[in-house]
C-alpha cells in the first residue's frame, strides 16, 4: 500500500491490518504507552473544505506518534491560485514525508498521488471519504465482535461519499450491504459495478424500511454534502423519508448500532431521540478517527 486514495485499492488483508493495528494503537494510548512511531516525519494536510474531526486527528495523531503536521489551507497556497497539482505533488515531495488531502474532486487526490513521491491520504473527496469508513469498520468490530463478516449494514440517505465508500469497505469486510437512496441520488457508478460483483450481498432500493429490515448498523448523512449548500431545498424535498427515526430503527436488530461521520443534521437525515439514544457509539467512531489515521500514518510514513 503505497496511498489511501480509496478503499477499492485495499484488500481485505490490508484492511484488517489497518483495524488490527489501530486497535493495538488505541489500547496504548489507552495505557499510557507512546512510542514514537513517526519520530521526525511530517505530514502536510491540504483543506479545500472545512473541517473539525479529520484535522484535529490528524494533527493529534502526528503529534503522538513523534512527527508534526501541517495545516494548509488550500486557499493560502499557491494551488488555490491555480498552481497545477502536479506541480504542487513535486514540490511538497521535497519537503514532507506524507500529504493529506481533502478538495472536491477524487481526480484530483488520484492527480497529486501520481506525481508525489511520498504518501498521499484521500481525507475527503465528492467521491469517498476512506479514513471515515475505517473508523466506521474499527467501532462496528468494538461492538458487533472483530469478524464483521455476514453482519447487516443499511446505509440510508444520499449516495454521496460515505455511502460510496461504506459499500466499498462493507462488502470487503463480508458484510451484507442495504442501501436505501432516491433515484436521483444513488451511489457512484464505479461503486455500484463494483457491487454487482457481490450478488445479493448489495442491495439497493428507494425503500427506506425494506432497506432498514435486520440492520446491525445503521448508517446516514447529511442530505446536502459540502459544495452542495445551494441544493439544500431541494434536497430536503427529494430526502423526505428518508430519515432514521424510531419507525426505522424498529425494524433493525435490537442491538443495531447507529453510525455517523458527523457533522449531523438532527431533525433531517437522523432525530434528535435516535441520535442521542445512540451517542456512545457515534462518538466512539468520532474518537476512532484519531485510532485508525495513526495506523494508516504508521504503515504508510513509518
Ligand atoms: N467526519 C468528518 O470527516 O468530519 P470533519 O468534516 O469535521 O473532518
Ligand atoms: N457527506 C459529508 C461528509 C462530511 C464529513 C460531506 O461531504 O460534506
Amino acid at each position: 500500500m503505497k496511498h489511501l486514495l480509496k478503499l477499492l485499492d485495499l484488500s481485505p488483508g490490508e484492511i484488517v491490518e489497518i483495524l488490527d493495528l489501530a486497535d493495538e494503537l488505541k489500547a496504548e494510548l489507552k495505557s499510557g504507552i507512546s512510542k514514537p512511531r513517526l519520530q521526525g516525519k511530517t505530514l502536510g494536510m491540504i483543506f479545500q473544505k472545512s473541517s473539525t474531526r479529520t484535522r484535529v486527528s490528524f494533527e493529534v495523531g502526528m503529534y503522538q506518534l513523534g512527527g508534526m503536521a501541517l495545516y494548509l489551507n488550500a486557499n493560502d497556497l499557491q494551488i488555490g491560485r491555480g498552481e497545477p497539482v502536479e506541480d504542487t505533488a513535486r514540490v511538497l515531495s521535497r519537503y514532507l514525508d506524507g500529504i493529506m488531502i481533502r478538495t472536491y474532486a477524487q481526480e484530483e487526490v488520484e492527480r497529486l498521488a501520481e506525481y508525489s513521491s511520498i504518501p498521499v491520504i484521500n481525507g475527503l473527496t465528492d467521491m469517498f471519504h476512506p479514513c471515515q469508513v475505517l473508523a466506521d469498520l474499527m467501532t462496528m468490530r468494538e461492538y458487533l465482535g472483530r469478524d464483521l463478516a455476514g453482519k447487516k449494514l443499511c446505509f440510508i440517505g444520499d449516495g454521496n461519499n460515505m455511502a460510496n465508500s461504506l459499500i466499498v469497505g462493507g462488502l470487503k469486510m463480508g458484510m451484507s450491504v442495504s442501501c436505501a437512496c432516491p433515484e436521483n441520488y444513488r451511489p457512484a457508478k464505479v461503486v455500484l459495478d463494483f457491487a454487482a460483483n457481490y450478488g445479493n450481498k448489495f442491495t439497493l432500493t428507494d425503500k427506506p424500511e425494506a432497506a432498514a429490515v435486520g440492520a446491525d448498523v445503521m448508517v446516514t448523512d447529511v442530505w446536502a454534502s459540502m459544495g452542495q449548500e445551494h441544493e439544500k431545498a431541494q434536497r430536503e424535498l427529494a430526502f423526505k423519508g428518508y430519515q432514521v427515526n424510531d419507525r426505522i430503527m424498529a425494524l433493525a436488530n435490537p442491538n443495531c448500532i447507529v453510525q455517523h461521520c458527523l457533522p449531523a443534521h438532527k431533525g433531517e437525515e437522523i432525530t434528535y431521540e435516535v441520535f442521542e439514544a445512540h451517542a456512545k457509539e457515534i462518538f466512539d467512531e468520532a474518537e476512532n478517527r484519531l485510532h485508525v489515521q495513526k495506523a494508516v500514518l504508521v504503515k504508510l510514513l513509518g
